[in-house]
């Protein structure tokens, strides 16, 4: 988003004969969200026009007078787009998520914060390890979410990222730069776990991590406008029961791990009890702890390959 230019007392009329302030501003446009049936009305208003004047929510506040018309455009621009229920993050082009404010674009699903769950999970499984250099795979990495946050925290593990989409690979390129990651972050293109096999990762990776598509195919026109009319349908749709890639990467699971390794998926409401009944089925495969997200909501199922396996 550009930054704002010659916002000021007097530099130009919004949304008709007189320029408007922040307060009025924030007011017609929360109305009008509202209107629009959108759930934060407020917060998206702040986070749009803190966008359209290149400053950060906090400093709205501060600024006095009436917003130049340039930036009033943007705005009411903005607002449209929001009113339509396009999600605030495809929007401004960033979201938040591990405390790294990640590039997102519709090619990619914009990063929940109960995956962070998911993330804080596999650090403390990855902690019980004695030492040496990790391998750590992320299956479905969409905007580099998890591949960068375990990259962050792991600094001297090698983490390996893959995904169907190239455009959502080209995204998490961009953050893996963005956060200087790139060297030890290796992104492949493919069918799920498909290319950690290609490039002779089978029992070599500590933990395997994925928050894999998960609605129920039939549930999908259900979701909230945000959802369904703009996140990429790949990154949800996770075949008629939801447990399609689940199953595939518990299935895989067992040859790719090493003795020991641990294997991290992120489910959907309801899921838990399901993909935890899957991974005891699976041989060379234990299930072990569901995970919690900070809505006391079942979030991961954690699984280990059988310590003395291979
Ligand atoms: C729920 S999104 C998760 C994205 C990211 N890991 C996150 O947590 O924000 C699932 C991801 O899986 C990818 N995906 C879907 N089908 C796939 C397949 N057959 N092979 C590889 N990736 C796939 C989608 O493109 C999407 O990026």
């Amino acid at each position: 988003m550009a930054a704002g230019a010659g916002e000021g007392p007097g530099s130009g009329p919004e949304y008709g004969a007189s320029p408007l302030d922040v307060a009025t501003l924030l007011r017609e446009a929360t109305a009008r969200l509202r209107a629009a049936g959108v759930g934060t009305p407020r917060l998206d208003a702040e986070c749009l026009l803190a966008a359209a004047l290149g400053c950060d929510r906090a400093a709205l506040y501060g600024r006095r007078g009436a917003i130049a018309s340039e930036a009033s455009c943007r705005f009411a621009a903005l607002l449209a787009r929001r009113a339509a229920r396009e999600p605030v993050a495809y929007l401004t082009g960033v979201r938040e998520f591990w405390s790294l404010p990640l590039t997102v674009t519709p090619a990619v699903l914009i990063p929940r914060p109960e995956t962070e769950t998911l993330v804080e999970a596999v650090l403390g499984c990855l902690a019980e390890r004695a030492s040496g250099p990790l391998t750590v795979a992320d299956v479905g990495t969409g905007s580099g979410a998890i591949a960068i946050a375990l990259a962050v925290e792991l600094r001297e593990a090698r983490i390996f990222a893959t995904d169907v989409s190239p455009a959502a690979l080209a995204v998490a390129v961009e953050n893996a730069h963005r956060f200087r990651v790139e060297r030890r972050v290796t992104f492949l293109q493919g069918n799920w776990t498909a290319p950690l096999f290609a490039v002779g990762l089978a029992g070599h990776l500590h933990a395997v991590v994925a928050n894999p598509p998960y609605i129920p195919s039939a549930g999908l026109a259900a979701l909230d406008p945000e959802i369904v009319r703009f996140e990429p349908r790949l990154a949800l749709d996770g075949g008629p029961d939801g447990f399609a890639f689940h199953r595939e990467l518990a299935a895989a699971a067992p040859l790719l791990l090493t003795p020991g390794g641990w294997l991290a998926q992120e489910v959907g409401e309801g899921q838990a009890e399901v993909v935890r009944a899957l991974l005891a089925t699976v041989p060379g495969l234990v299930p072990h702890a569901v995970v919690q997200d900070l809505a006391h909501r079942d979030r991961v199922c954690l699984a280990q390959r059988s310590p003395g396996a291979g």
